[in-house]
Formats: C-alpha cells, structure tokens, sequence
C-alpha cells in the first residue's frame, strides 16, 4: 500500500504538481502542488479517475493510454510530439508537459505523474514571436515599401526634368508611377489587414462578411462568401476563434498560396458550426511542415481543440488548401 509519511513529505516538497494513481487509473496521491493546479481540494481528487484532470474530450483516449502504460511501463514524457492539456476543476484547459515514472511497492505498480504548467513559458513564447514578427514587418517596410516610394520620388522628378522638353516620355513616366503607387498601396492594405487587431462584434456572420470584404478590398483578390442569412447560437470564445482563423487562413492564402479562387463557407448542421475556407493556389505538403517557425496553422489547431472542436487541413503541392473548422452550437 501507499506509502509510508517520509515517502509522502517528500512528494509533498517537491517543486512540481505530483499525482500518484495506481494501475487502475485511481488518484491514490496528490501533493499541494497539484491541488492548487487543477483547483481541487486533496479530497476531491483521492479516490477519483486520473480522466478528472484531462478535458473531456481526451478522457477515453487517455484511458487507452494509461492501460497501455500499465502495460509496457517506464520513465518518459507522456505525449511525445502532442500539446498536452490538463483541465481545471473550473473546466478552464491549460498547456502541460507531464512526465511518467513507474512506481513499484511490492507486488503493486503506481504510475507518478510529475505535471508542470507550460501556460507561462508558452505566454513568453508568444511574445517572443510577436517581437519577431513586428521586426519582420518593419524589415519589409524599410526594404520593400519605402524603396518603392524612393524610386517612384525619383521617376517623379525625372518626370519634372522632361515635363517642358518631352512631355510624352514625362508622361510616361508619371503613368508608371502612378502603377507602382498603386501596388505600394495594395501592400501597406495587406499589411494593415494583417495588423489590425480582431474585433468580434457578437455576430459571427457580420463579421465574417466584414472581414471578407476588408480582405477582398485590401487584396484585390476574389473571395465568394457562400454565408447563411443566420445561424444557432455559438459560444462567444468559439466564435471569436472562428472568425481569427478565418482571418489568419486568408492572411496565409495572400501570403502564400498565389490563388485566384477562394471560397468561405458556413454551414449549420448537426449542433455544429462548419466553417470552410478553400483556395485554388500553389497548396503545400502539411506533414512536411515541423519546427516552431510556423505557428500559424498550429494555433489554429490547438484553439479549436481547447474549444471542443475539430480541425482539419487538406492540401498538396498543385492541389489548393482546403481547412475545415467544425464548432459544436452546445456548451
Ligand atoms: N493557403 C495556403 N496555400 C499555400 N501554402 C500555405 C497555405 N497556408 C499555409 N501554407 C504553408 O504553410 C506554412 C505554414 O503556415 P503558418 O503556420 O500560417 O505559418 P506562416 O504563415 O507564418 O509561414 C506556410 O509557410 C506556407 O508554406
Ligand atoms: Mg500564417
């Protein structure tokens, strides 16, 4: 049996949240740590399934799981390659690293869960990224958009220097700055639309309207919005994921994708809100994409997820990108 009082001081002491549950996945340990992470008391956790602590979602996954551990146990990560989440008793998610060790008593094996909070690394991480981008951005518009202006300042004045002896090479010369104008201003527009903080105004339908025509204005690209005159009702924080992935998926096919058709459609089917955002451009091989440099299409994964809901990429080099976003209309 479980354990002796040093064996508990010592689990106790530890910096980490620990959570001790033995082979049939009961909670049999937990220290002060983990009471303060999840936002139970000890009480409610002894005795109770692990699963209290995973969302619901990856309650029955995580069941296999544990049986396999049991199974072919040793010391390593759980989840190798995944974002683990771990549930609050207030059902709020957060990003964890845990740790497995196996646990020997005599004729019983325990399974030592070490659970550390990755919130606040993830947080510096994201900051860490925003710098980089603003950084990039400002690279860009030094290199790219002011260069454009210079030469367009210069063709101006050469345009002034013929405008009384060849009025027509002047005229040329105006003609064509006025076409690079037009693209320096096509770039600042896409910049914007990508800067421009999401504003959720309550009505996802709106809102998607209003972002498509932004884009469509900022792009020059066309976008057919396919947008039912209504919808259920959906949760705001679900919502509000919707509509920045929306953004962010349009943001990529400008940036990345070379299409010359793109679809956004919506369709309210079986207590779920489906929404789709299809380009007909260059596509790209998504299991080939790994590292930290892209977190783009990853935070949409890993949003929707923690809402509940389910995403999906579908593209190939040639073929177009098609992403699916499903969110469930119930709590
Ligand atoms: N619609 C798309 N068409 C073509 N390639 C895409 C599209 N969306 C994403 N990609 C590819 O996937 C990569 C990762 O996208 P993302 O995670 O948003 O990161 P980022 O946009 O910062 O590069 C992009 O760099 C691009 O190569
Ligand atoms: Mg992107």
């Amino acid at each position: 049996m479980l354990p002796d009082k040093i064996f508990k001081a010592v689990v106790e002491a530890l910096p980490d949240a620990v959570v001790i549950a033995n082979q049939a996945g009961t909670i049999e340990l937990v220290n002060g740590q983990a009471e303060a992470l999840f936002g139970y008391e000890r009480d409610e956790l002894l005795a109770q399934p692990v699963e209290i602590l995973v969302p619901d979602e990856f309650r029955d996954a995580h069941i296999g799981h544990r049986d396999q551990y049991v199974r072919h146990p040793g010391t390593r990560p759980m989840g190798v390659g995944v974002e683990l989440l771990g549930r609050r008793k207030n059902g709020q998610m957060f990003p964890v690293e845990i740790s497995l060790s196996p646990l020997v008593r005599g004729t019983d094996t325990y399974i030592t869960s070490v659970i550390r909070d990755l919130s606040e690394r993830n947080h510096m991480r994201n900051q860490l990224e925003m710098e980089q981008e603003r950084q990039r951005i400002a690279m860009d518009l030094h290199d790219g958009t002011i260069q454009s202006i210079y030469a367009t300042a210069l063709a101006l004045e050469l345009a002034l220097g013929d405008i009384v002896q060849d009025p027509v090479v002047a005229g040329k010369r105006v003609d064509s700055s006025i076409t690079q104008l037009n693209g320096v201003i096509g770039d600042i527009r896409a910049y914007i639309f990508d800067l421009r903080p999401v504003h959720c105004s309550g009505d996802l339908l709106h809102d998607l309207a209003a972002t498509i025509d932004e884009f469509r204005a900022s792009t020059q690209l066309q976008v057919s919005p396919q947008l039912p005159p209504s919808i259920s009702e959906l949760r705001d924080d679900r919502a509000a994921a919707m509509l920045h992935i929306t953004r962010e998926a349009l943001s990529n096919i400008r940036k990345h994708a070379r299409a010359s058709a793109i679809a956004v459609a919506v369709v309210d089917l079986d207590q779920a809100i489906h929404l789709q955002v299809q380009d007909d451009g260059v596509g790209f091989q998504a299991a080939a994409l790994q590292g930290q440099t892209h977190r783009g299409l990853r935070n949409m994964r890993l949003r929707t997820q923690r809402l509940g809901g389910a995403f999906d990429l579908e593209s190939a080099p040639g073929a177009g990108t098609t992403l699916r976003v499903r969110m469930p209309t119930g709590l």
